[in-house]
């Protein structure tokens, strides 16, 4: 059993779209806030912190019952509460930075120019990676998020493009028939790397009532019963798009299943609803991670040149 409180010398680093990280692990956008965790591990021991998805103005999120939890798979229907980016660049991002963290701020809109108003604010301050989320319910496309149309995607990467020089991580949606034109869809728009998965979408119903739980009705479905199906997304991808960075999101909660993503050609990855029941998990798993890259020198060694596996 690994003691995280133990001080640690990171031996395996990568480099994922020109930025350095410590070690391929870092938090997943959502299920990492800053007040909670901060007194249970240095956040700048993580691969990287991605933050709460940031839109231009304070959203309230959906109404409650936002949850419906189970051990292999939670439905969340938090609707994208967050304080908004005025808010962010003069509390969160300040502090991540202060503490050392190596930070990605994730973006959302409900339209294309809810998007390009958060990038143009964030071009000029210190996050050292972008992380557009494409899977929120967007205006500019009748209510469907423009993750799912690779024509609407493009148009949109191509815009943001031309607001910021920072890495730009494109988030992708699995709610799709055909992941490797979405993908490249955001790669010829100008996006620097891809994270994948976001939630799939589903419910759970109260076996009193004979309704659904979450207010919302349908949700975003995360935690381990992701992990088969992120991994056939990123090998999909990985063998369409030889060269971009790749984030591997869904299921991690532990460093075997982090490495499961390196071997599916992912450059890193992402711990999303590990951290929901247990908030010390990305850095545990940064650790048990970084041990058994010990015993893979062909693999550590790409990684440490942001090469990956084929
Ligand atoms: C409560 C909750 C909130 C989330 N909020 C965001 C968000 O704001 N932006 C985003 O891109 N993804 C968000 N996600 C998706 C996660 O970042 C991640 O892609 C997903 O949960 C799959 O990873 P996991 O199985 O490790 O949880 C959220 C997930 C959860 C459970």
């Amino acid at each position: 059993m690994i003691n995280v409180y133990e001080p640690h010398e990171w031996k395996h680093g990568t480099v994922v779209a020109g930025v350095p990280w410590k070690n391929p692990v870092g938090t997943a956008s959502g299920t990492f806030q800053l007040a909670a965790v901060r007194d249970y591990y240095d956040v700048s021991q993580m691969g990287a912190i991605s933050t709460k998805g940031v839109s231009p103005i304070p959203w309230e999120g959906n109404p409650s019952p936002r949850c419906a939890e189970s051990p292999a798979a939670n439905v969340n229907a938090v609707g994208l509460q967050n304080p908004g980016v005025d808010h962010y660049l003069v509390d969160d991002l300040p502090k991540l930075k202060a503490m050392g963290a190596t930070v990605i701020t994730n973006v959302a809109g409900h339209s294309d120019d809810d998007y390009a108003q958060v990038v143009t604010k964030l071009a000029s301050h210190a996050s050292d990676m972008l992380e557009i989320n494409v899977s929120c319910p967007n205006v500019s496309h009748g209510g469907m998020s423009v993750g799912t149309d690779p024509v609407a995607l493009y148009k949109l990467i191509a815009h943001l493009r031309t607001l910021t020089d920072k890495p730009m991580i494109v988030k992708l949606s699995p709610n799709v028939t055909d992941i490797v034109s979405v993908a490249k869809a955001a790669v010829d728009g100008g996006a620097d790397a891809l994270s994948m998965i976001n939630t799939l979408v589903g419910m759970r119903f109260d076996t009193r009532t004979g309704k659904p739980i979450i207010a919302n009705r349908t949700g975003g479905v995360s935690g381990p019963a992701l992990l088969p199906i992120a991994l056939g997304f990123v090998w999909r991808v990985r063998q369409a798009l030889p060269d971009i960075p790749i984030i591997g999101i869904g299921g991690v909660d532990s460093g075997l299943k982090a490495l499961e993503f390196l071997y599916a050609g992912a450059n890193a990855v992402e711990v999303g609803s590990a951290a929901l029941f247990d908030p010390i998990a990305p850095l545990r798993i940064a650790r048990e991670l970084d041990d058994l890259l010990d015993t893979r020198p062909q693999l550590a060694n790409l990684l440490a040149e942001g090469k990956t596996w084929k």
